[in-house]
């Protein structure tokens, strides 16, 4: 029996219908029906249009009527960068940080990614899938419906893969869609350091030995780099991610993140689908981002939390016309939050994005860096039918609000996956 599902009863309808991605001003559009209802077939949505018009359809009859109550009603936030398999909290880190020490520093001392790997490596696999579980809920209750996910803290053959078939796992075990990428080049392992041509045995261990055995598995999508002092060199990250593409995963790059490696110019030479964090950038890096399909993945939630006050350009970026998206990059080290609207928050307050601008880069233009805008990240006829709705008049008040959690139903493919107990 197809089940059908009217939703009626929103204040703001935000569709984000039309051309994807957004660049520059397009990226304010967000397609807004008044009095809009959206119609759904099997998880798919059938029609889109005012009220009227869609009571009018002979479908809608039998369908089950589902009001929002004059509540905001949006595509679900498509989250484009997360760690969200690791272990523990790095809270411990965090006091040193307030205290003074900087990311860099307690990297070199064996702290940073270096910890997490510890504590992963330590860490069943049913222990590891309870913590993300409880995190997967957390991102559906503050309207995420798709979220990418990168290993990278297990760094050695069988914890990497440990990591890569948990995503494949969670993906059939609960509702939000988990698009899997493989991040074996975080940094180099502690088994590798302080020995002679370690770095290069351990770049050779991913090509040779990990990128053909995740892409054989069907474990990946994407291949990702740490590009940056203390992490991988240029010519390392270009090594690691060509021989990620010619196994079939699309690069991704963290670049420009603490400092300039150049690792924007090798992600528009790579066809590179997104390059992620950018504070570090350069005119002409916005410039070949601008002319690129590169998508512009940006993650204000690292500089808060580690109270760093050099925000990436957006403004800059949008201006030129990249494709600027935005993601929580989710992980214990630099970003601990599963909240797409603190993100938005922050990218009205420290990134000058505007709200609507804010709203099309962590939907439809995020859809694009994960090659999913034919599927999610917005709310048109065909497309899947994951929506957020929000306790408020307005659009603009998702981000206004910050530190309390506005969300008030969550759906994946047409069905509830978080309701608030608030009526
Ligand atoms: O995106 N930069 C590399 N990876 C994460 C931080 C990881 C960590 O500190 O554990 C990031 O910021
Ligand atoms: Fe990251």
């Amino acid at each position: 029996m197809p089940s059908n599902l009217l939703i009626t009863g929103a204040s703001q309808l935000l569709t984000l219908r039309g051309r994807a991605p957004r660049r520059g001003k397009a990226l304010s559009d967000l397609g807004i029906l008044k009095n809009g209802a959206v119609l759904i077939r099997d998880g798919v949505i059938a029609a889109v249009g005012t009220r009227a018009e869609l009571e009018s359809l002979p479908e809608t009859r039998a369908a089950e009527k589902l009001d929002m109550g004059g509540r905001v009603v949006l595509p679900g936030f498509v989250d484009s960068h997360t760690h969200l398999i690791h272990a523990a909290s790095r809270a411990e880190e965090y006091e040193l940080k307030i205290a003074g020490a900087s990311y860099e520093e307690i990297a070199r001392k064996g702290g940073g990614i270096l910890n997490s790997v510890k504590k992963l490596r330590a860490a069943t696999s049913e222990a590891l899938k309870k913590r993300a579980h409880a995190a997967l809920r957390e991102f559906a209750a503050h309207g995420t419906t798709t979220l990418e996910a990168k290993s990278g803290y297990g760094l050695d053959v069988a914890s990497e893969l440990k990591i890569l078939r948990l995503h494949k796992e969670l993906s059939g075990e609960q509702p939000l869609e988990i698009v899997s990428t493989f991040l074996g080049a975080h940094v180099v392992p502690a088994e590798y350091r302080n020995r002679l041509g370690g770095a290069e045995r351990y770049v050779a261990l991913l090509t040779e030995t990990l990128i053909p055995e995740v892409a054989g598995e069907k474990l990946a999508e994407f291949c990702d780099v740490f590009c940056e002092r203390g992490a991988f060199s240029l010519k390392q990250s270009k090594e690691i991610l060509q021989a990620g593409k010619e196994s079939g995963m699309l690069p991704r790059i963290h670049a420009e993140q603490l400092t300039r490696t150049g690792a924007t110019r090798l992600a528009v030479k790579l066809g590179a689908v997104s390059a992620d964090h950018l504070e570090q950038v350069s005119k002409a890096d916005i410039a070949a981002l601008a002319k690129s399909n590169t998508v512009a993945t940006l993650l204000p939630g690292c500089d808060f939390h580690l109270g760093l006050s050099k925000y990436a350009p957006a403004r800059e970026l949008i201006e030129a016309g990249a494709i600027a998206a935005l993601a929580t990059d989710y992980n214990p080290g630099t970003s601990p939050t599963m909240s797409m609207p603190m993100i938005l928050s922050l990218a009205c307050t420290q990134l000058r994005m505007s709200p609507a601008e804010a709203i099309a880069a962590a939907t439809i233009n995020a859809a694009c860096s994960l090659r999913r805008d034919n599927r999610i990240g917005c709310l048109e006829v065909g497309k899947q039918a994951d929506i957020a709705v929000f306790d408020l008049d307005d659009y603009r008040e998702i981000p206004y609000y910050f530190g309390v959690n506005k969300c008030w139903m969550t759906l994946k493919k047409g069905r509830p996956v978080f309701q608030t107990a608030h009526t």
